[in-house]
């Protein structure tokens, strides 16, 4: 099947490591243009150089990030922005009396401002030429609070969701498709790098950090914790033609999860 992305001009957030790479990589194979956008600079140029994308290094969270971003990306293409994938995020395990207000705000600003400035800078301008597609990369945690994570986390997940859902009922009109998908444990660098989140249960549970991955990805129905790739591949197709006709949708991607049957 043709995912109908030649050409098209992509933004993806977060790009540098984990689901955010494996989105950028399969857009690439697609013969998609890519801005890679993340932080760290290192990291991000060498994974741009690697994938033949552009790159941005910028934190999203900041007020004019998004301005800069869409600017960039239609100066580096020569043309507006195609697609938006809202990937950039980041959790750990704290407890709800641990949770600053800082940690909130700093949670509230990434999840939810940074995905909102982007889609009020490129939704408008897709809507007006009649095609676009944004996903917004949410969590099982924004369907149903983690016990684990950090509630700041969830919390700010589950507004990502809502945020997502009135964008798309503002531009599915004008061929417009804004979505939202919900992943759970993935095998990315935030889970298995030194000191995030599988060290950080470590310490908490008193067990190895191999059995810390283990042992929470065989919570999931399916029994393991997934590939980045199997996150990515979902996103891609979102924002491909073939889902022109999804539009509001938050599509778990959790091995079964998300205990619901709509
Ligand atoms: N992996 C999972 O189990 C899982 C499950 C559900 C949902 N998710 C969601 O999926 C998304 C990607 O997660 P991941 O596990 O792939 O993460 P990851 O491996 O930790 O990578 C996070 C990426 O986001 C970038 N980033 C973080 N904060 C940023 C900021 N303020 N501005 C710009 N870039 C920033 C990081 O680079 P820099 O640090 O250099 O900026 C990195 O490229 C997140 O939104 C996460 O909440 C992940």
């Amino acid at each position: 099947m043709d995912l109908g992305l030649h050409d098209r001009a992509c933004i993806v957030t977060g790009a540098s490591k984990g689901i955010g790479l494996a989105v950028s990589r399969l857009l690439i194979s697609e013969g998609a243009r890519v801005l890679m956008v993340a932080r760290g600079e290192e990291a991000l140029r060498a994974a741009a150089a690697e994938l033949g994308a552009e790159w941005l290094a910028l934190d999203v969270s900041r007020p004019t990030a998004a301005a800069e971003i869409v600017a960039a990306c239609e100066q580096r293409f020569g043309g507006a922005v195609d697609v938006l994938v809202n990937n950039a995020g980041r959790a750990e395990i704290k407890d709800l009396d641990e949770l600053t207000d800082e940690d909130w705000q700093r949670d509230w600003d990434l999840h939810v401002m940074a995905s909102m400035r982007l889609m009020r800078e490129t939704c408008p301008k897709m809507a007006a030429r009649g095609w676009g597609r944004v996903v917004n990369v949410s969590s099982s945690s924004g369907k149903r609070p983690s016990g684990s994570l950090a509630m700041s986390y969830s919390v700010t997940k589950a507004a990502q969701l809502s945020l997502s859902r009135a964008f798309a009922d503002k531009y599915a009109a004008d061929g417009v498709r804004v979505n939202a998908i919900a992943p759970g444990m993935a095998l990315s660098e935030g889970w298995t790098g030194d000191g995030q989140l599988g060290d950080q249960l470590s310490t908490r549970l008193g067990i190895g950090r191999e059995e810390v991955l283990r042992s929470q990805g065989a919570r999931s129905p399916i029994g393991r914790a997934l590939e980045v790739d199997e996150i990515a591949r979902i996103a891609v197709v979102l924002c491909s033609e073939l889902a022109s006709g999804v539009a509001g949708a938050a599509w778990s991607v959790d091995g079964g999860t998300w205990v619901s049957i709509v």
